[in-house]
């Protein structure tokens, strides 16, 4: 089947036109197991998180991150759910993103968000470059700390696995039934509102 055929179209289904980066970005289990990523591709994103806003420019974001067949890819792969793991044995290369709790000035305010924020970035800008993101909770965090013996102020939150989109067949029934269903979120009314908590603004 030709590749155009076998990857899903997952765009958000928006009421208005989104931003195409926004658009198209979601995230795709099923990743091709010979794809790469260039040296100039992984430097983007991580330029890309570099230039999220962040608390009083604290920037909170530390990344450490391994290619398929490199050790830190391997120690990365290692600490992640079983769930996880399986799909992932995919990517190009696995992140693991972390907050620097405190800096030189005391407990950095809204590290978490900071992260999240240059999280997004680092996403948005892989589907720039044609790649795909797809961040994971579910890992062991102790166990990260300890494979990257970690310092103190510093909290393992998320593994984000970049790389190409592969073919749905390979994944497991649940995992190819949950890749093809249709993307769906809360409709616009449930998340903005006006005059009231809960008063509908759209
Ligand atoms: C903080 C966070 C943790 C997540 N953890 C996992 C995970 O452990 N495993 C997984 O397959 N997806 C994980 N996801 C992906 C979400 O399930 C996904 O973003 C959500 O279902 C919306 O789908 P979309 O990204 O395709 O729009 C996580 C996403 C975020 C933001």
């Amino acid at each position: 089947m030709a590749e155009a055929q076998r990857i899903p179209d997952k765009h958000a289904d928006s009421s208005v036109e989104l931003a195409p980066l926004i658009a198209a970005r979601w995230s795709p289990r099923a990743l091709d197991p010979a794809a790469e990523v260039t040296d100039s591709q992984l430097r983007a994103l991580l330029e890309a998180a570099r230039w999220a806003p962040s608390y009083g420019n604290t920037q909170p974001a530390r990344y450490l991150l391994g290619r398929r067949g490199e050790d830190t890819f391997d120690r990365i792969h290692g600490v992640l759910n079983s769930g996880n793991k399986v799909w992932t044995a995919g990517a190009a290369v696995l992140l693991l993103g972390a907050v620097l709790r405190r800096n030189a000035k005391g407990e950095i305010p809204y590290a978490e968000y900071g992260l999240g924020l240059a999280s997004e970035n680092l996403v948005l800008q892989a589907v720039a470059e044609g790649l795909v993101a797809h961040q994971m909770s579910g890992f062991d965090p102790e166990a990260a700390r300890t494979a990257f013996d970690l310092p103190a102020e510093v909290t393992p939150l998320v593994v984000i696995a970049v790389g190409k989109p592969g073919d749905p067949s390979y994944l497991d029934e649940r995992r190819r039934e949950r890749e093809l269903a249709p993307r769906t979120r809360l409709p616009l009314g449930e998340i903005a509102y006006t005059e009231r908590w809960g008063r509908a603004a759209f």
